[in-house]
Parts: C-alpha cells; sequence; structure tokens
C-alpha cells in the first residue's frame, strides 16, 4: 500500500470512527488544509481550542483541529481576542477541549459555527518532525477517545451513597427499605440536608397506565429534604398511598439511597437523589462529587429535547445514560448497562463515585467511581464469604449462593452487614448482575475495559463503633473514647522505648535529610499539627513551617523538592488538602499523610504516612481524631530526631509520657461534671476568648473552634503573647476568658497575662496543672480548671479534653444538634 493510500484509508478509518462513535457527526473536513511545514494532512477534525492569554489573563476559544494521526493543528498566529496579542501556542490547552469538543459532535452533531473552513487554511502543525516523517497509518487514530481527565481540579463534594442488592435470598420489601434507610442513618454525617432512595415498585401498581419504554416494574423513588428521619416518614406515608405491598418478598432486587449536602442547588426534593433521566426513571443515578462539565452536557442534552428539573451537576448522568442508552438501542443490537455507563463515564470530568440503578436491566446495579471514595460489601449466607480472588462474571459467586451486595461511600453502613468488603479503585466499573460481581478498568485509550481482579479485605471493626451505645451523642462518646482510641493509636509503635513507623522507615533517610518540613491541613487537623510542631523542630533539628492548605494554594507557597510535606486529614478527603497535596506533588517535594481514613484519598496519593487509628469518627467536630492525629506526630518526631544523641533524655521522657497518657486522659474526663458547671455558667454568653502559647497556642485555636462549631457562640483562640498587641481592649468584667497555664516553658509568662488581664478586671477562667491554682490565681477570685500535668509536648492532649467537654455541654444546653452542626459536614470536600 502506498504512503497516500495509507493516509486516506486513516483518515477514512477515523471518519467511520467518529461516525460509529457518534453518529450524528459530520466534522471530517476535506478543505486543502495546509502545514507550516509542507505537510498536507488528508482530512482535519475541528475542534475549538481553548487559549489562554499570557498577558491579559483572559481565556477565549478559536477552532483549529486534529489531522488524521491524531495531532494537534491550529493556525500560525493566535491572536486573543482580548488583548488582540500574539499568544504562545503552548498556551493552547488542546487535550481537554478535544474532549469537550467531542462530547459536543457526539451530542449535537457539527455545529453550523464550527463547520468545515470556507477557505484554505495554513496551520501549525504542532507534530514533532520526527514523527512527522514517520506518520502513516499505522499511527491509529483515536479521534473518539478522549484522553484522561485530572482529578484533582475538583474534589468529590460530601454525600452519601448506598445500595443494597439482594440475590437469591428472598427479603420483604419492608426489609428492603429498612436496609435502606439505615444505610443513609449511617451515612448522614456526610450530609444531611435532604436525601432519597429508589426501589421496584410491582408489576401491578405504579405507572402500569402508561406506554413505558420497558417490561419490567418501574423504580418508585422517594426524595425529601431534611434529615434522614424526614424521609423515612415520607417514605412510609408515599408507600402508603401507591398501595405498596410491604411484606412482599423479592428473591432479588436492587435499591440505591443518597443524602445530601448542597452544593448545586439548595435542599428541596428535585435536587436531592437518585436523580432521573425523565419520564419512567429508565436511569436512575445517586452521585457523590461533582461534575465540573456538567453545564456543558446539559446545554446539550437540552438541544437534544431533554428537561432538566434540578439545579444538580448530577442530573446530567441519567439522561447521559438514557442518550446512550436510545442512540445504541436505535442500532443494531442490545447495549450492556456496564456500556451504557463507560460511555457516560467517558464524557464526565470532575470526581464522582456513583450507583446506576435501571428498569431497563432489573435486578442489576453498577457503580463506577473516579476520586470519590466508594466501598463494595459481600455477605454470603449460608457459609463463609470465599475471600479468594474473584474476577470478571465468574466472580465471586460462580455459585448461586444466597447472597448481599451493598455499595456505600463510608464502610460504617456495610460493617452491620458483612466484613468483607473491597474498595472499588478510580476508573473501575463495578457491575453486579445475576448475583455475580464483575469489575471492569475503564480506559479513555482502549475500546474494551479490561476485567480486574480483587481479594476481598476484612473489616477491622466492630459495629460497636458506629453505634453511640450508652451515650446520647457521638460527640460525647468519641470524647470519653480518648483513652482508648489513644492506646490503640500507639499500639505496635512503641516497643522498649523505640519508636517504629512501619509506614515511613523507607523515607527516613530522605525525611531527616529535608531542608524543611512544611505541615498542611485545616481546622482541627492544622491545629493538631501545630501542636506537634514545636517537639517536631525540637527533636528533629529540622524547621518546620505551618500551612493551611487553602492559603498555601491562594499564595501558591513555595515549595521545593528538599522539602517534606506533612498533610494531616482525619478523612483524608478534604479538597483543600488534597489540592495542597496535588500541589506538593507536582513540585517534587517528599509527601507524607496522616490521616484516619485507610483507602481515602489523601492515603493512597501520599508517598508514605501514617494511619492514626483513632476508629471511626462520626460526631461532625472532630476530638479523638484530634488527640490521635497529635500523639502520632509526635511518633513521627521521635522517629525522626531517634539518631540526636543530644535529646535522649527528653525522648526518654516523652517516651514514658506516651504510656501514661491513655491513664492522665482517663482521669482528665472525670471533670465533666465540672466542665458541664461551667457551660451553664456560660451558656447566654455571646463570646469566648482563649488564650494559649507554645505547646498550648493550638489548644486555644482548637477549644474556640470547637465551641464556635457546635455550641454556635462567636470563640477564639488567641496567641496570648498576641495579647497586649490589640485583644487586650476587649477585656472587661463581663467577657468571659480561658486561659491556658499548665505547667511548661511559657508558664510564667502565662502567670503574667493572667496578672495583667486581672488588672483590668477580666473574667477569666483559667486551666492550670494539678496543685497549680494557688499560683495561677492567689486571690482565688478566678474559676479554675486543674488538669493532670504531663510531659510538655503531650499536655496539649490533656488539656483540649476540658474544652471539648465544655463545647459539648455548652452546646447540649443551649440547644443545638451536637453532631450534626449546621451548615457543616464531617469532611469538606469542596473548595
Ligand atoms: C473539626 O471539628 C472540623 N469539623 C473541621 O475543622 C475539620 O477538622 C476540617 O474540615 C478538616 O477535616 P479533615 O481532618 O478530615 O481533613
Amino acid at each position: 500500500m502506498d504512503g497516500n493510500r495509507a493516509k486516506k484509508k486513516g483518515v477514512k478509518k477515523a471518519r467511520h470512527e467518529l461516525m460509529v462513535k457518534f453518529p450524528t457527526a459530520g466534522i471530517v473536513s476535506n478543505q486543502p488544509i495546509t502545514c507550516m511545514d509542507g505537510h498536507s494532512p488528508d482530512g482535519l477534525l475541528l475542534l475549538f481550542l481553548k487559549h489562554h492569554c499570557l498577558r491579559c489573563e483572559s481565556s477565549f476559544w478559536y477552532s483549529g483541529g486534529f489531522d488524521e494521526h491524531n495531532e494537534v493543528m491550529h493556525d500560525e498566529e493566535i491572536v486573543c481576542s482580548t488583548c488582540k496579542q500574539v499568544v504562545d501556542h503552548s498556551a493552547v490547552h488542546t487535550l481537554k477541549n478535544k474532549y469537550i469538543f467531542l462530547i459536543l459532535v457526539f451530542l449535537l452533531g457539527i455545529p453550523p459555527s464550527l463547520s468545515v473552513p470556507t477557505k484554505p487554511r495554513i496551520f501549525n502543525c504542532q507534530r514533532p518532525k520526527s514523527r512527522r516523517a514517520s506518520a502513516s497509518s499505522e499511527s491509529r487514530p483515536r479521534l473518539a477517545t478522549a484522553p484522561p481527565l485530572r482529578l484533582f481540579g475538583s474534589v468529590a463534594t460530601m454525600c452519601g451513597i448506598f445500595a443494597y442488592l439482594n440475590y437469591n435470598v428472598g427479603r420483604e420489601r419492608r426489609y428492603i427499605l429498612e436496609v435502606l434507610l439505615n444505610g443513609l442513618r449511617r451515612l448522614e454525617y456526610r450530609g444531611y440536608d435532604s436525601s432519597g432512595i429508589a426501589i421496584d415498585s410491582d408489576m401491578s401498581s405504579v405507572m402500569q397506565s402508561k406506554s413505558k419504554p420497558y417490561d419490567t416494574a418501574p423504580p418508585v423513588v422517594f426524595r425529601q429534604e431534611g434529615k434522614i428521619e424526614s424521609l423515612v416518614t415520607s417514605v412510609y406515608s408515599e408507600v402508603d398511598k401507591l398501595d405498596l405491598d410491604l411484606e412482599k418478598p423479592f428473591l432479588v432486587h436492587a435499591g440505591i439511597a443518597h443524602t445530601r449536602w448542597a452544593t448545586h442547588g439548595v435542599p428541596a426534593p428535585r435536587n436531592s437523589h437518585p436523580q432521573s433521566s425523565g419520564e419512567f426513571d429508565e436511569f436512575l443515578v445517586v452521585h457523590n462529587g461533582i461534575i465540573t462539565n456538567y453545564e456543558v452536557l446539559k446545554q446539550t442534552l437540552v438541544r437534544h429535547g431533554f428537561t432538566f428539573e434540578s439545579d444538580t451537576d448530577t442530573e446530567v448522568i441519567p439522561k447521559l445514560a438514557k442518550f446512550v442508552f436510545d442512540k445504541a438501542s436505535d442500532g443494531e443490537g442490545g447495549v450492556t448497562f456496564s456500556q451504557v455507563v463507560m460511555e457516560v463515564m467517558r464524557q464526565l470530568e470532575g470526581a464522582y463515585a456513583l450507583i446506576f440503578k435501571s428498569p431497563h436491566y432489573p435486578n442489576e446495579l453498577i457503580a463506577c467511581k473516579r476520586g470519590s471514595t466508594l466501598l463494595l460489601g459481600v455477605n454470603e449466607l449460608g457459609g463463609e464469604t470465599s475471600r479468594h480472588l474473584f474476577h470478571d462474571v465468574k466472580a465471586l459467586t460462580a455459585n448461586d449462593k444466597p447472597k448481599e451486595l451493598f455499595f456505600s461511600s463510608d464502610l460504617c453502613a456495610i460493617v452491620e452487614h458483612t466484613k468483607n468488603y473491597a474498595a472499588v479503585e478510580d476508573d473501575e466499573i463495578v457491575h453486579i448482575k445475576d448475583g455475580s460481581v464483575s469489575i471492569l478498568k475503564f480506559d479513555y485509550e482502549k475500546e474494551k475495559p479490561a476485567s480486574v481482579q480483587r481479594a476481598l479485605s476484612v473489616l477491622e471493626m466492630e459495629v460497636e463503633q458506629i453505634k453511640k451505645g450508652d451515650f446520647d451523642h457521638f460527640m460525647k462518646k468519641e470524647i470519653h473514647e480518648q483513652p482508648d482510641s489513644l492506646t490503640t493509636s500507639m499500639r505496635g509503635r512503641l516497643k522498649d522505648g523505640v519508636v517504629g513507623l512501619g509506614g515511613l522507615k523507607d523515607h527516613m533517610r530522605t525525611i531527616r535529610r529535608s531542608r524543611r518540613i512544611i505541615f498542611i491541613g485545616c481546622g482541627t487537623s492544622y491545629h493538631a499539627a501545630l501542636a506537634a510542631r514545636p517537639i517536631m523542630e525540637e527533636l528533629t533539628d529540622i524547621p518546620v513551617t505551618m500551612e493551611i492548605a487553602s492559603d498555601m494554594l491562594d499564595r501558591k507557597a513555595l515549595i521545593f523538592k528538599e522539602d517534606t510535606a506533612v498533610f494531616v486529614s482525619q478523612s483524608g478527603e478534604t479538597a483543600d488538602t488534597l489540592l495542597a497535596l496535588e500541589y506538593a506533588l507536582q513540585h517534587g517535594a517528599l509527601c507524607v499523610g496522616v490521616t484516619n481514613t485507610v483507602g481515602s484519598t489523601l492515603a493512597r496519593k501520599t508517598h508514605c504516612g501514617v494511619h492514626i487509628n483513632a476508629g471511626c469518627e462520626i460526631g461532625v467536630a472532630s476530638t479523638k481524631a484530634y488527640t490521635c492525629q497529635i500523639v502520632v506526630m509526635v511518633m513521627m518526631a521521635l522517629a525522626i530526631g531517634s539518631d540526636k544523641m543530644s535529646t535522649l533524655a527528653k525522648r526518654e521522657a516523652i517516651i514514658a509520657g506516651l504510656t501514661k497518657l491513655p491513664e492522665k486522659v482517663h482521669d482528665v474526663l472525670k471533670l465533666d461534671g465540672e466542665m458541664k458547671a461551667l457551660a451553664q455558667s456560660l451558656i447566654d454568653e455571646q463570646s469566648l476568648l482563649m488564650f494559649g502559647r507554645g505547646n498550648n497556642y493550638a489548644t486555644a485555636l482548637e477549644g474556640a473552634l470547637k465551641v464556635k462549631e457546635v455550641a454556635l457562640m462567636h470563640s477564639e483562640g488567641m496567641l496570648a503573647g498576641e495579647m497586649k498587641h490589640g485583644p487586650l481592649a476587649l477585656v472587661d468584667e463581663y467577657l468571659p476568658i480561658i486561659v491556658i497555664a499548665t505547667r511548661d516553658d511559657s508558664f510564667s509568662k502565662q502567670q503574667s497575662v493572667i496578672q495583667q488581664l486581672h488588672a483590668r478586671k477580666g473574667r477569666l477562667i483559667v486551666m492550670c496543672s494539678e496543685g497549680d491554682a494557688s499560683l495561677v490565681c492567689p486571690d482565688g477570685r478566678s474559676r479554675v480548671i486543674e488538669v493532670p500535668r504531663i510531659v510538655d509536648c503531650l499536655q496539649s492532649i490533656i488539656n483540649i479534653i476540658p474544652m471539648q467537654l465544655l463545647a459539648y455541654h455548652l452546646t447540649v444546653l443551649r440547644g443545638y444538634n451536637v453532631d450534626q452542626p449546621r451548615n457543616l459536614a464531617k469532611s469538606v470536600t469542596t473548595q
């Protein structure tokens, strides 16, 4: 075959591929096109390219193209539409926009404004010269596939998704409903402004009069604003109205559920999930995440006759599924559920975990994810669940054993059903059909997904962890769990006076040689790092700087490859922290994670790290995770500094302190009643100040955060050294001020702060070490909280506990929701 024929064949193939994939497209140009180097492509796939002008910082669109070898081409000179200057070719965002363009073509066909050039144009071909020479029909044009997208431009929103499928085991509708609703109760901490579920109706009931486009029972969707209990009430009243038989058994049934923390659109039933493809609910989707290109998808779907009812980004997903399904069904042969979902995934940008349900595929469920956490739980009934590898359709389930399968955003919704689970990885599609589980790996570059093998893991979590037990609230339970959580955090890591942190050992040399350590986190996690900073500097002799993740990104802070960046996050899913991690990775720093969440994005994306093992923390206000984070960072300091003789005595004192820590925490928890009484005295206050310094500056910030977060009272933590530089003006006999003055190097300075506050008739509550009451408050006028004394770097762990108790009691006494404070979610996964 000669070169010309080969080229033509390449174009033809490309065009054919394009037509097959995008039936409405007619986009390959036959107009004369010449490259600057004289190369004349046989065809050109036109598209809009996005340009960024470095002079005026504006972006604009410009038409360019891909030739038959899938190489980018555009005019020799690109002029900024705003400042009219020529822009640098390298500022062309080609790949992303090729993708957007292909979606447009896919959905709309070629827009008139983008039709083939009317006159011959000379394009600047970006192909490297060497490749130009050898370009031939062998280079398979890949016009129809989009490149992999970066995930970190956006990060998943907080929401909870859950699904339950029973196979070969009879379950009444009431039972199925309860499993779904209970799953949502477990996930409610992730979002609590609205929720919804979808189950199957009966063939004889809902919508039978209408001519639906499938033969199976239509789903029924329940969506409600407010907490899960509002959904529960509305479900049962709707069930009555719809005359659904709650006792009807299903041998196999697939249900999906969602709890929402609103980002796109106010909390309202229409914005709740499951979101639907439209009439007859042909495709239903629950989603945790953000679809960043939903607007362009929405516009194109609207042009194809779809009507949108919600303000959510999610609604494009089921509608896109229907669009793909309809298009595929028009052609020869059917399309499988996983093919539909794969095509949908190809079009989505952003981060997500999705579960699909469709009456076109009764009793099947599909879940897929990119960015957000998604877990599969497997409970084989009547025997041990096989934990061996399962794959493709043979799956787990090459048997017809009765089983229950679950999808969930969090293990805490699965643990009461099974301990066997698998974490779904990015770009995987998990298809449950006929009781078997197949996992497919989606790849933009490939037409066919590869089948994936995955072993089930055994969950090391007890059901008790997700229950309140004898406590009224999770926050209280978690505060009181701290002696145990700290013990678990240290377990196996302190042996014969030596700290061993398996997750760091391979990187210890690099950490010791780093130019500086940067602690990065948000909220409470940032405070934990701040509490550990002094000891990290003292034991390692490495400068430690602090970064609030969002600020680091705003400033585009300097970060170097000689840096060790330590990312601290309870959830491991906080957007700002993950974006900062992405930034640090790009700059070549060694990235270390400190997280409570095994399998979280933070755990997966950092080079190394330490799990804090605090156990499941459900209360939105972080308590036990905070103290365990400090302990882990203190242990890190001990491990990094373990080669220094000069600090041996200090290290020994800390290790002795760590051994006593759980017991001391147990003792300080006895202040519960005293803190309740203090809360009672502060119940009507508008504001509360907390002063700390040194090891306890973090305690002041964290104590104040706890009070404002749950008790909804203005509270500010301040560095005591800054008091006389402004805050002193606030002091009078009414404003309550907590001063932390436990024993350490800062003690005498804090004594002088107390004197200065007394001199201004300040209303003080002083926290001091046991036996120091008369030293910090000689005239007996102030309220004193005496706490057990421990080595300085662990004192902040002891000191925060009375503050946690105070915040808790203030909240209860003021009548606010302790575990789900207004406007907050457990982890903040939006920027
Ligand atoms: C803690 O009480 C808060 N809910 C909040 O500040 C939290 O610590 C912060 O959002 C960071 O979360 P992370 O630890 O999961 O990253």
